[in-house]
């Protein structure tokens, strides 16, 4: 029998659950930490502009073939590009997003185990202080992993509820609540003493940092942030309806993300630099260095290191939510109508995948490192795998497939709406993901293998 396809109700639910998959642990943890590596203001004005000039672009011609085609992934890249090589784009989609959901369960398990912990009062002043903490749960033989599945399981919860009651009510709900807990706590850091160094590093460029490397991992991680190159956008767009007007959403929603990171640093690197701590401590600076901040920062008032602590680490969860949910879906929607399973059985289908996914890299992360490829810990190497590789490559493919082999009706009916929109920018945005985009993802991409 067939089903019917869902799709979203109204226009800031299409935008909500679209930035909600934007933003996530990439902005909260990711961005903070690239920009503490790279300098700070200098890197996050070269950010903007690959968002702009590169990520609303590509976010755009993710979303001509998934409206376009209203199907999930491999069905619509195979039929947007008749067949032939193009579908590998889809199915190359699925799997990436497979691989970055069983990872990414495992930070955002972790997120999850350390909102437990605040609520029960053992994330700051853990007997041995938070380095401790991290390890002692990090390497724990079944913890990791719990949490692990357990947060795949609540993914799961919200993407079998479908696409209106589950993904849209979901981030109509977390998304306005993610923007009012970072304002309390952006509030917080910035009132800290001290905290005006952090504020000038994130805003007063000091342009005689920037480097090709630089312009690099700006580039890689706006594609990160933006879920550019999974596929993910293309599932989403295909949920919309043919109201959506779609450069207007990409910008609204680039925007939303670029927000939140910027958010996001202003309450880490105010606290950071009262505290003296170092901003280029990657996965650290929130497990390890962030409660020692609230410690420091607000330990004279011990309610209010305990409200802060479970404020930030929900956040985190919250934000890791409606990422997963958006990775999780593209499996969902590709087993369900590939295999013509019922939405239910799909979901069964992916997070039994992932869930073995996250398990073992839960493990390589902590309790058995031997589990290793290419001298990575799998954890590493899936990451490497997919950020590295699979999603400047997908989006590279994607902007090839729109801008040259799709037929230019087809693309600018999508863009302006079957003309009902004004089309004053089709011919711009066209040149850029035809010659701009192609050039730069290749550049990042090499850059990325250490060819350049
Ligand atoms: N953009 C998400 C984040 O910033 C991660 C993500 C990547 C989500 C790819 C979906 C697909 O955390």
């Amino acid at each position: 029998m067939k089903q019917e396809r869902g799709h979203f109700r109204s226009k800031i639910g299409v935008i909500l659950a679209t930035a909600g998959s934007a933003v996530g642990l990439g902005n909260i943890w990711r961005f903070p930490y690239m920009t503490g590596h790279d300098g700070g203001a200098a890197f996050i004005f070269l950010y903007i502009i690959c968002v702009l000039l590169l990520g609303v672009p590509g976010m755009v011609a993710e979303f001509v073939v998934g409206r376009h085609t209203s199907a999930n992934a491999a069905k619509a890249y195979r039929k947007i590009s008749g067949g032939g090589g193009w579908s590998v784009i889809g199915y190359m989609g699925v799997f990436t997003s497979m691989v970055i959901l069983g990872f990414y369960a495992v930070v955002a398990g972790w997120c999850l185990e350390y909102f437990f912990a605040s609520v029960a009062g053992n994330v700051v002043g853990y007997p041995g202080g938070a380095g401790e903490a991290f390890r002692a749960f990090s390497t724990n033989s079944y913890l990791p992993m719990v949490f692990t599945v357990a947060f795949i399981l609540l993914t799961h919860a919200v993407v079998t509820r479908g696409v209106r009651k589950g993904i849209e009510r979901a981030s109509n709900l977390l998304m306005p609540l993610l923007f009012i807990l970072l304002l309390v706590l952006l509030v917080a850091s910035c009132m800290l003493p001290g905290a005006s160094a952090g504020i000038r590093f994130l805003f007063k460029p000091d342009f005689s940092q920037l480097s090709s490397g630089v312009m690099l991992d700006a580039l890689g991680q706006a594609f990160f942030s933006l879920s550019l190159g999974t596929a993910c956008l293309c599932t989403y767009a295909s949920y919309f309806s043919r109201q959506t007007n779609l450069a207007r959403s990409a910008s609204q929603i680039a925007g939303i993300d670029t927000l939140v990171a910027i958010l996001a640093g202003l309450i880490i690197f105010p606290a950071a630099f009262s505290v003296g701590v170092n901003p280029d401590s990657g996965p650290s600076l929130i497990f390890i260095t962030l409660p020692e901040v609230f410690c420091k920062a607000f330990g004279g008032v011990p309610v209010v290191e305990y409200v802060v602590a479970v404020l930030f680490y929900a956040l985190m969860v919250l934000a890791a939510l409606t990422s997963t949910i958006s990775m999780h879906e593209i499996g969902t929607s590709f087993f369900s109508e590939e295999l013509g399973l019922p939405r239910g059985r799909g979901a069964w289908l992916e997070t039994g995948i992932c869930a073995v996914i996250g398990i073992f890299c839960a493990l390589s992360s902590g309790a058995v490192p031997e589990l290793r490829l290419f001298g990575l810990s799998l954890m590493e190497c899936c990451d490497f795998l997919t950020s590295n590789i699979l999603l400047p490559f997908g989006s590279f493919l994607t902007c090839l497939l729109v801008g040259w082999v799709v037929p230019r009706r087809v693309v600018e009916d999508e863009f302006t709406n079957w003309h009902t929109l004004r089309g004053g920018l089709f011919g711009v945005w066209l040149f850029v993901i035809r010659f701009v985009c192609p050039v730069c993802i290749a550049a990042v991409f090499l850059h990325q293998l250490r060819v350049i």
